[in-house]
């Protein structure tokens, strides 16, 4: 059985299809980061029509890669929410009407769940079992959500950020850095040349849910940091080389950042990691999760791989390959699997939901 997925959530329009829940036979994501890049953050206007030329030849070359055509398929999954909705709405238009043409049943998927479900597929394909109940971690540009799950996955949300996600802070960082869009992938390649020792922050304290999130407190400690130091000189370096190469390497951006900023961005990155990694022990010892799954963008964070890891949890700790951490439509058609085998089918009625929740 193969599912076409499609998933035009954010600034990302992939497709992929997916053979019997375990098979990526094809995964096409065409990135808009060049076309935000220069703004520091997605433009909701122009990921619309980014996604609007790019949704039909995207999925064109995710149905000819898997060496199938439009007939073969049982199904069309489509990311319906969250996210925003003028993005949506170009891939959820779409897959309507290819449903429409094709004859073929139609399937709204929570963008939230497919993120958890890239994990899912991952294991199915290596063989692995997942022990339920499982906790997830959706780290991501929009998300910092813990829920548990079933074995019939239903979900329960136990905590989510009550602020900026983690992706967003590290986003946020790095564009007050001077490091372009987004941070994340810079901040992870130059923190392991910084000392986080050099730089002290505290964690978040929250009242009320302790499994919730909060990076507003770091993010603005991070702004005090740079107020309190004369930085016009790297900044305006690393600006300049920006505008001479979009994506600089690891080797040009160390070039033109101080030792003192790179001990910051160690400093960040590692306290993030920490607030995570509190919150999973914690909230996996509170439900009993025999699996932990993180998956969502940060979840490609190389410290974070790393420091859970060593810090030899009782369960395992499962994260998607860096392809499908970040968004991609192979996790989109896995979790139009699992809607299928329900029989949870929608029909042309189906709305684009910016605000849709999974629990
Ligand atoms: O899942 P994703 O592609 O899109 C959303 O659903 O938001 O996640 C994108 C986010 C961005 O905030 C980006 O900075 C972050 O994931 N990210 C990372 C890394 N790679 C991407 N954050 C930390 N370390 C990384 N290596
Ligand atoms: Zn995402």
């Amino acid at each position: 059985m193969k599912i076409l997925g499609i998933e035009s959530s954010c600034d990302e329009t992939a497709a992929a299809v997916v053979e019997d829940e375990s098979r990526v036979l094809s995964t096409v994501v065409a990135s808009q980061l060049d076309t935000h890049g220069k703004y520091g953050g997605v433009v909701p206007e122009l990921a619309s029509r980014e996604h609007l030329r790019a949704v039909v030849p995207v999925v064109r070359s995710a149905v000819e890669q898997a060496g199938a055509a439009l007939e073969d398929l049982d199904a069309i999954g489509v990311t319906s929410g969250p996210g925003l909705v003028g993005s949506l709405l170009v891939g959820v238009t779409y897959a309507k009407a290819l449903a429409f043409v094709a004859r073929k049943p139609l399937i709204g998927v929570n963008h939230i769940e497919g993120h958890i479900h890239a994990v899912v597929l991952e294991a199915r394909s290596g063989g692995q079992e997942i022990g339920y109940p499982a906790l997830a971690l959706v780290v991501s540009g929009g998300h910092t959500h813990l829920f548990e799950v079933s074995e019939r996955f239903e979900y329960r949300l136990l905590g989510k950020t009550r602020d900026d996600a983690a992706g967003e802070a590290f986003d946020k960082v790095g564009k007050l850095l001077g490091f372009g869009y987004p941070g994340g992938p810079v901040i992870d390649q130059l923190a392991p040349y910084g000392d986080p020792r050099k730089v002290r922050f505290s964690l978040a304290r929250m009242k009320g849910n302790p499994l919730d999130f909060s990076f507003s407190g770091l993010k603005t400690a991070v702004l005090r940091w740079t107020e309190a130091r004369e930085l016009d000189g790297e900044l305006a370096e690393r600006r300049a080389l920006l505008r001479r190469t979009p994506r600089p390497t690891r080797d040009q951006w160390l070039a033109v950042t101080p030792q003192s900023t790179l001990d910051l961005l160690a400093a960040f990155q590692q306290t993030v990691i920490e607030e995570l990694l509190r919150r999973i022990e914690r909230s996996a010892g509170d439900i009993d999760a025999q699996t932990v799954i993180v998956s969502g963008g940060v979840a490609c964070n190389a410290g974070l791989r790393k420091a859970a890891q060593a810090a030899r949890l009782p369960y395992p700790v499962l994260f998607p390959t860096p392809g499908l951490s970040t968004d991609n439509a192979a996790m989109i058609a896995a979790a139009a699997f699992r809607k299928f085998r329900r029989g949870e089918f929608d029909d042309f009625a189906l709305r684009a939901q910016a605000n849709l929740t999974l629990a």
